[in-house]
């Protein structure tokens, strides 16, 4: 595995893999890997001939008072971790490299960026996009991996992708979960034992609500309302959102009648975690 800390390598080691015409695979992480992210580059690397991965904790789609400081940060296991998966290339830069201060440069897709997780994290989602959109221009992957488990990100990315004629595929992999249905997330190592244990209210209320979905609700007003009680019974777990939208727009629904996206995102202790659910008639 060729590890590039600097842009000028990255995008050297990108040139070569699309000049001996190698379909590129790139899977933008923040590190601290887990399933979840290898999962994504179990998909490159059956689907590219050169899989390049990043790690980067970007600063800029963290809020003020975020846990950028403690964000958890194992370089050298997930070194070991990516190796073992074959992986060809890691662009693993820091700061200083990614951005100099005072950028003027944004990346915005308005709109879509404030709802969500945008909602309750302003400024996330165009920290996302901005870093994203450096990404692909630096390695120029033939097609980008991410996981449904950040519904709204893939959404908001999709729509970068479309509105700046990006030439890069956005693949979307399944949700990996814990054997208790926890979705895995680098942040469920903030929990404690007895958090660990709430945390599954996230995932108990989004089966809720298909369970009430496959029997005939539809009325996504009610729907919420049922997840809401789920959470009633869990009150040291406070939710940020319950909300049931369009997966592309992310507008909210009122009668479900295609493909819909339920997303939850709760506070487990002071630790922010988010799932969801596709909806399907
Ligand atoms: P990060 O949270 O490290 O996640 C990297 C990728 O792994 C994302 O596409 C995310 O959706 C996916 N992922 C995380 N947990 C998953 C799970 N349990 N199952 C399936 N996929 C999972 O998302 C980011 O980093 C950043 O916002 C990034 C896109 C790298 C931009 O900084």
């Amino acid at each position: 595995m060729k590890i590039s800390a600097t842009i000028l390598e990255a995008r050297t080691a990108g040139r070569e893999a699309r000049a001996s015409r190698k379909r590129l695979g790139l899977v933008p992480t923040m590190g601290a890997l887990h399933e979840g992210h290898l999962s994504l580059v179990r998909a490159a690397k059956i689907q590219c001939d050169v899989v390049a991965v990043s790690i980067f904790v970007n600063p800029t789609q963290f809020g003020p008072t975020e846990d950028l400081a403690k964000y958890p940060r194992q370089f050298e296991r997930d070194c070991a971790l990516l190796e073992e998966e074959n992986v060809d290339i890691l662009f693993a830069p820091s700061v200083d490299e990614m951005y100099k201060k005072g950028d003027p440069t944004w990346v915005t897709v308005e709109g879509l960026s404030d709802r969500l997780d945008g909602h309750s994290r302003p400024g996330h989602f165009r920290g996302v996009t901005t870093v994203v959109a450096k990404l692909f221009h630096v390695i120029g992957p033939d097609v980008a991996f991410f996981g449904q488990k950040d519904a709204a990100q893939v959404a908001v990315i999709r729509r970068m992708v479309r509105d700046l004629n990006f030439s890069v595929d956005i693949a979307v992999c399944p949700i990996v979960r814990e054997p208790d249905g926890l979705a895995m997330s680098s942040r469920n190592a903030y929990l404690n034992p007895e958090e660990r244990q709430r945390a599954l209210v996230l995932q108990r209320s989004l089966r809720h609500v298909q369970e009430a979905f496959r029997a005939g609700e539809k009325h996504a007003a009610r729907l919420i309302t049922a997840a809401r009680e789920v959470f009633g019974k869990e009150p040291q777990v406070r939710l940020d959102y319950f909300e049931i939208v369009d997966p592309n727009t992310l507008d909210p629904v009122e009668e479900i009648t295609g493909n819909t996206l339920a997303a939850v995102a709760a506070y487990v202790g002071s630790t922010r975690l988010i799932d969801n659910v596709v909806l399907i008639p």
